[in-house]
């Protein structure tokens, strides 16, 4: 029933749910609101949020019926979609293994021929559609992916986000240096060709949450011409920008060799003109302060990914060093430098992490685990730039959203008497998994339970 909202616009209610929202602002790291109404417009914005003491009035202002209130139990909550600001969708193949080598032979060993793979695009299609459906049911709403050098996999990979609803940002790999993998590399002229070609037809389909990120793998994969070309197209049409930096100690040596003219890993990507405030960077273990500082100046973003940094034994992000700077960072899976695809999991190792500084380092604050909530939710919003579009529940952003019940049959999670909503949370971060994520929305469109093609 169409209705009039307080623009005079006409608008539409999709869906309302009733009961407890637990969210980030800026200034909160988790807000709860309990006895609340939130309403979800047909075009997947949030309508309204706002108590629920006057249901018969909010329901005539909004021009919705009582009986369509989806009402959450007592131990359930709706959270802002979490969002994985680095992960490699190729590499979801042999996730959870070869995780004995360090970054650069772990590379060549068992990536770049993993990734050579993806030729083919029925091996594509196979492992693209396995990773969306994964992802999305552990609640990422939002992925930031990297795919491979092929155009037409990377291209159905944001056709098959697209198709199963997730909001991604896709990346066609570049990288035409030091491959010891013969067939898994690219000419200058072919990645520059290949990444327009990319960008036009991505673009064309005209995918309302799926749009192109410009990917240099890393420095050392990269000529001088090819970063500065791709960071002319990156800048020529205002998109998204992704790498890798400061990862692993003998990485960092490795680009002071290939680029001897810049005074630091932040300056080679900052010369060639790819550090934006649409920049997300994996990794950054190694960051200085003043590289740090020119993080901040650009506007450009971290992505914290604890597993992979752990698994292959690449370091330990000072995550709180990164905040001090007023840097934006969000957290990543780097799925399969990290073994698990779950943005729970990376919520988990950045508190590990954080942890394991403080007992290296008493003076060290640590995280709290609703500062952590807020960067796998808001803080990857930031990262990605899209938070004024997404991240938390503020009216007018798209509803991408878990409803969360910790109390499932055959759960993960037991209960106590006298656990208020702020433990709940917490036993969800810590102890909850898929099971737990009964309903996921992407821009108001109900995308798990999944579908079945
Ligand atoms: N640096 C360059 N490429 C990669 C990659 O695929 N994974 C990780 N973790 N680091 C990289
Ligand atoms: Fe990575």
């Amino acid at each position: 029933m169409p209705i009039m909202n307080q623009n005079d616009t006409t608008a539409r209610i999709a869906h309302v749910f009733r009961g407890t929202f637990v969210h980030s602002t800026p200034r909160v790291a988790v807000e709860i609101l309990q006895d609340c109404i939130l309403g979800v417009d047909d075009e997947g914005k949030i309508a309204f949020i706002e108590k629920d003491q006057d249901v018969a009035s909010l329901s005539k202002t909004w021009g919705f019926k009582t009986s369509d209130i989806k009402q959450l139990g007592q131990y359930e909550f709706l959270m802002p979609g979490m969002v994985d600001t680095h992960i490699h969708a190729s590499q979801y193949s042999y996730s959870g293994t070869a995780l004995d080598l360090p970054l650069l032979e772990w590379l060549n060993t068992y990536t770049f021929p993993v990734e050579a793979k993806y030729k083919d695009l029925d091996f594509a299609k196979d492992v693209y559609s396995k990773v969306v459906r994964r992802t999305l049911k552990n609640g990422t709403t939002a992925a930031c992916y990297f795919a491979t050098i092929h155009t037409d996999a990377s291209l159905l990979l944001g056709e098959l986000a697209d198709k199963f609803g997730q909001r991604a940002l896709v990346g066609k790999v570049c990288m035409d240096c030091n491959s010891a993998v013969p067939q898994y590399k690219e000419s200058r002229s072919e990645c520059k060709e290949e990444t327009d070609r990319f960008i036009k037809e991505l673009l064309k389909k005209e995918y309302p949450n799926v749009k192109p990120v410009i990917t240099p793998r890393f420095a050392p994969s990269c000529s001088s011409s090819l970063l500065s070309e791709l960071g002319e197209i990156a800048n020529n049409n205002k998109l998204h920008i992704q790498s890798h930096i400061s990862e692993n100690k003998e990485e960092v040596e490795l680009v002071k060799t290939l680029f001897p003219g810049c005074k630091s890993y932040t300056d080679v990507y900052l010369k060639h003109n790819l550090l934006t405030d649409r920049t997300v960077m994996a990794h950054g273990c190694y960051l200085t302060d003043e590289e740090l500082e020119i993080f901040h100046e650009t506007g450009s973003a971290i992505s914290h990914c604890p597993n992979s940094n752990i698994s292959i034994c690449s370091g330990m992000l000072n995550v709180r060093n990164v905040l001090n700077h007023k840097v934006k960072l969000g957290l990543g899976t780097d799925v399969a430098g990290g073994y698990s695809p779950s943005m729970l999991d990376a919520i988990r190792r950045t508190l590990d992490t954080s942890k394991a500084l403080t007992i290296q380092d008493p003076q060290h604050e640590t995280l709290s685990f609703e500062e952590v909530f807020r960067l796998a939710t808001l803080g990857g919003s930031e990262a990605l730039s899209l938070d004024d579009q997404i991240g938390n529940f503020v009216v007018g952003k798209d509803f991408d959203a878990l409803r969360v019940n910790v109390c499932v049959p055959d759960g993960p999670i037991d209960l106590f008497p006298g656990e208020g909503p702020k433990v709940i949370l917490e036993k969800f971060l810590n102890l909850g998994d898929d099971r737990n994520i009964t309903e996921v929305y992407v821009a108001g469109r109900q995308v798990v339970p999944l579908q079945d093609t």
